[in-house]
């Protein structure tokens, strides 16, 4: 993980990692006088856009929420029918995402997948898990409270069994249980479809994130509205908490950075 900008390196002006919300499919499909599957159906279809993008563009790393661990509340054949496209997406897309060299892992909790669903996220996974080209992570049943909870659970576990003081808790060692924990932080997240909220999307991991919001409807989320963003992103100052004379002299400090 990059804990410090060297002296004199001027700040990487394309993010390394992208985290995305993909919001507004059931309104794209609304408008359309469709039923919300198709909305799905089309978002799909931005996510290998996008996916292609990142790869042209040489983006190391590509985080995605597909299904957050509120949206099982949605009506039961939604989430049936977003279960089948998700299924149906892995077993159409892994191949060509490993000829790619893209690596795919999912976070979130897959114990409440079906069985078919987890074998072939565990397959996908262990395929893939050799690629560096670019790493592909999806948030299914993922929730960014549940991700501090869980790892919270784990330092707590280790106290109780005695081989962690509680005095050793601290955010290095909680931030090695989250989600994500073995690849830099997202540097830029995305939102589409108009709401300016994170969602419980990445928490944790967005503290020091750049934040970009579009009202564009993630069906129509293509290379010119990515480009927008990117274009964005390089213009801001990123000061991880410290003052831009600092920054510009290269001071980032190894505690104030992700
Ligand atoms: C949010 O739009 C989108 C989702 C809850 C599902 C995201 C799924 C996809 C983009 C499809 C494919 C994904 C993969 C990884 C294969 P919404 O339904 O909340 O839209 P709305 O706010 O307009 O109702």
């Amino acid at each position: 993980m990059p804990s410090v900008l060297p002296s004199g390196t001027p700040a990487p002006r394309l993010p390394g990692h992208i985290a995305i919300i993909m919001d507004g499919n059931g309104r794209w499909a609304q408008q359309r006088r469709r039923p919300r599957m198709i909305g799905h159906r089309a978002g799909a279809r931005a996510v290998n856009r996008t996916i292609d993008f990142c790869l042209e563009r040489g983006i190391a790393a590509l985080t995605l929420f597909a299904f957050s661990s509120e949206n099982w509340g949605r009506p039961q054949d939604e989430v049936d029918a977003l279960m089948k496209l998700f299924l149906g997406a892995l077993d159409r897309e892994v191949d060509e995402l490993h000829r790619r060299g893209v690596r795919v892992r999912f976070i979130g909790d897959r114990s409440r997948f079906a069985a078919s669903i987890v074998q072939r996220m565990d397959k996908a996974e262990q395929r893939t898990a050799a690629n560096a080209t670019m790493t592909l992570s999806i948030a299914a049943s993922y929730g960014g409270r549940q991700d501090i909870a869980m790892a919270a659970r784990r330092l707590a576990e280790q106290v109780a069994a005695g081989t962690l003081r509680p005095d050793q808790v601290d955010e290095a060692l909680l931030g090695q249980h989250v989600a994500l924990a073995d690849m830099p932080p997202p540097d830029l997240f995305i939102r589409t479809g108009g709401d300016t909220r994170i969602s419980n999307f990445l928490l944790w991991q967005l503290a020091y994130t750049e934040l970009w919001f579009t009202e564009v409807l993630w069906p129509d989320f293509d290379a010119a509205i990515l480009q927008q963003a990117l274009d964005d992103y390089a213009g801001r100052e990123r000061r991880f908490g410290l003052t831009s004379a600092q920054i510009a002299a290269g001071k980032a400090a190894e505690s104030a950075l992700p």
